[in-house]
């Protein structure tokens, strides 16, 4: 049966308004049309397609998949050989070969074309009379793999090109990558299939494209970027690179978008410059700038070494990645006692410095790569970012390679490591006396809702510990003001109240000094329920796991970490030193019975200055009392702040006690102290 002329024409209008769709979509990043109407375009085409197979042309649009897998990749010889690129690795080496340019061409200044060096794999892509007839991949740079079904896949690839003025036969050259954010994707759904990943962009793009089977590379997310030409016949390229690229963009031959052209050395280092800035924001991996002279004739009067134009160069971006061995693994402990192994590394050139070593975040992280001392592995320095192990080459793993085991005891103190169950951050418990979570402990212990020492800021609990003043927290309280002169910036004054702020600390209350103490899980609510629970710091030191969960909202986990704390004879020694210093409160008799504030309900209105609304509320709620965000007969108090709101006009209305901020705090201190409201 004849194909009816109108469905013939249908056919013909559908592909090109389809690949002018892919076009917008794929080379220019700028659809006109919304996905599903795209999708409808497509099925129709598919449809006709279907009916009248004699329709089929190579070219179609729908013709990018299907072909079936090959036994082998067919050898392609280059009508014109694919050569390789000279390197310069720095500033020096690129000036030079702008110097060569110069004199090869006479010239005083020459116009380069600048773009990404793509870190992917190089292709041919043959069109005849504008269809894609062949594709190969590099090679040696003389005789190439033939992988045309798998090149067809690529979207940004056009089965036919576009336009009008294309010579009869040309050969366009560029690189296919994989975008970063695709590369991701693809490891994350291979991991899931319990597949093998790819260690990166480029393995991933070399991997999906030497593939027998193009189904697959069809499934993978690939894209091209065309820098170049090789065999031309039957028509001309414009006379610069440039313009040919611009060319190319016009027939659908997607080039970097990044290009430029530039006049001269200073302004190419320019742009190298501001493309190694932009390295990390770009969707694609580069590995450096090519630079090219922009003019065709010149190009030709340079002309080629055996290997590479003399006309090109590759100026190259310091490498991420590199390989190196793991000498040893340390552990690093934080201001709050989490321990980070450390990698320590054979001295390695990477990401522009030297490196010696890497974060391996955490054991876990250190389980699921399966690093060992002795291994080779990949590692990685991008940007400002800490280097890291990326990978272990587990091929070149030696027979005495050592498993990394988490320590028992911190390196810094000697005090017990604890990981608790489902967590990825093992401690130390050393606390107080763990002289690398001091720092952060001394601050903590001196804020305002612990022992309150004002003026002990950060920049003087630095100098303190860096000039080993003070070594546990207890030191603070047998600091003398000429040891207080000697530090920068710190006048007779400032030390006088410095002393008197640390003398007055020394009076406190049972649940601000455990609160301060920073034993992990008990902030200022436990802190505040166990002092009225037991009434004395002996009870709770001596209480056990079973004891500590009687209290109300003590679990397994703060009970656990409770005794933790109170098992290190080290803990102990400071607590002994700070009653020796000086520092007291009221103890009393255990409170178990309903907490001071039981019964009590709380309304709070306008901003204090001591504390948060939310903090206020988590203080009220340990001591018992509700808090209500609107105001009855039955509330007991509504605490008035700055600015308070319409809840103020109506306690007033109801005759419902208001306490303003201090007469608030007075309450507090005594309900913490376990004493029953006046
Ligand atoms: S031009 C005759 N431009 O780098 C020179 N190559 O190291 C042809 N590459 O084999 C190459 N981006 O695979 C050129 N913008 C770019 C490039 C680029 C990546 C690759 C290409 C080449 C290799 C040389």
């Amino acid at each position: 049966m004849a194909v009816p002329e109108s469905i013939r024409r249908r056919v013909e209008v559908l592909r090109k308004e389809i690949d002018y769709h892919n076009y917008r979509y794929y080379v220019l990043d700028s659809p006109v049309i919304p996905d599903v109407e795209y999708d409808r375009l497509m099925e129709e085409l598919k449809r006709l397609e279907a009916q009248y197979p004699e329709l089929i042309t190579p070219d179609s649009p729908t013709q990018r998949v299907g072909a079936p897998p090959a036994k082998e990749f067919r050898q392609v010889r280059h009508a014109i050989p694919m050569l390789s690129l000279d390197n310069v690795f720095d500033e020096a080496g690129f000036r030079d070969w702008d110097r060569r340019v110069r004199e090869g061409l006479g010239q005083e200044e020459v116009e380069y074309a600048g773009e990404p060096k793509f870190d992917g794999l190089a292709v041919s892509v043959l069109y005849r009379d504008g269809l894609l007839v062949q594709a190969a991949t590099r090679g040696d740079g003389y005789v190439g793999e033939e992988i045309t079904n798998n090149v067809r896949t690529i979207k940004s690839v056009p089965l036919r090109l576009m336009g009008e003025g294309w010579p009869r036969v040309l050969e366009a050259r560029g690189e296919v990558y994989m975008p970063k954010s695709g590369f991701e994707r693809l490891n994350r759904e291979l991991e899931r299939r319990g597949e093998k990943t790819f260690a990166n962009p480029r393995n991933a793009a070399a991997g999906s494209l030497r593939q027998l089977d193009p189904n697959i590379t069809a499934q993978r997310p690939l894209d091209i970027a065309f820098y170049g030409f090789g065999l031309v016949e039957g028509g001309r390229l414009p006379e610069r690179h440039s313009e040919i690229m611009d060319r190319f963009r016009e027939w659908g031959l997607k080039s970097a978008r990044e290009r430029i052209v530039v006049r001269g050395v200073e302004q190419a280092v320019a742009y190298y410059r501001r493309m190694l800035e932009r390295r990390d924001q770009l969707d694609y991996e580069m590995d450096g700038c090519v630079f090219k002279v922009n003019r065709i004739d010149e190009q030709e009067r340079l002309g080629y070494t055996a290997r590479a134009p003399r006309w090109a160069i590759a100026y190259k971006f310091p490498a991420e990645e590199a390989i190196t061995r793991v000498l040893d693994v340390v552990w690093q402990v934080g201001r709050t006692g989490a321990l980070t192994p450390v990698a320590k590394l054979e001295p390695v050139h990477v990401g522009g410095v030297t490196v010696s070593s890497a974060t391996l975040h955490n054991i876990d992280e250190i389980r699921r790569k399966d690093v060992r001392i002795g291994d080779w592995v990949w590692v990685r320095r991008a940007g400002e970012v800490i280097p890291e192990v990326v990978r272990v080459i587990v091929e070149r793993r030696p027979a005495d390679a050592r498993v990394v085991e988490l320590p028992k005891r911190c390196p810094v103190c000697g005090s017990e490591v604890i990981k608790p169950e489902g967590e990825a951050i093992a401690r130390c418990t050393g606390g107080l006396y763990c002289p690398a979570q001091l720092k952060g402990r001394i601050l903590h212990f001196a804020s305002r809702r612990a022992m309150d020492i004002d003026g002990l800021g950060e920049k003087l609990v630095d100098q303190l510990v860096d000039r080993g003043l003070v070594k546990d927290v207890a030191d603070i309280y047998y600091l003398t003001k000429d040891q207080l002169l000697g530090l920068e910036r710190m006048g007779e004054k400032s030390a006088q109240n410095l002393l008197e702020a640390i003398e007055r600390s020394k009076r406190t209350t049972l649940a601000r000094f455990l609160y301060a103490l920073g034993i992990r899980e008990v902030g200022e609510a436990t802190a505040a329920t166990l002092a009225r629970h037991f009434g004395s710091l002996n009870r709770i030191m001596s209480a056990s796991e079973d004891e500590l969960m009687a209290v109300p909202d003590v679990g397994p986990v703060v009970a656990a970490q409770i005794r933790a704390f109170f098992r290190q004879p080290h803990n102990l020694e400071v607590i002994d030193k700070l009653k020796k210093a000086g520092v007291h409160w009221e103890e009393g008799e255990p409170q178990q019975g309903p907490k001071p504030l039981e019964g009590e309900t709380f309304v709070l209105t306008g901003a204090l200055d001591s504390m948060t609304r939310e903090e206020a509320k988590e203080r009220l709620e340990a001591l018992g009392a509700k808090v209500s965000s609107s105001v009855s007969r039955k509330t007991s108090y509504v605490v008035v702040g700055h600015d308070p709101g319409s809840k103020y006009d109506k306690a007033k209305a109801l005759g419902v006690p208001t306490l303003d901020e201090a007469a608030f705090l007075d309450l507090l201190a005594q309900a913490e102290q376990g004493r029953p409201l006046d």
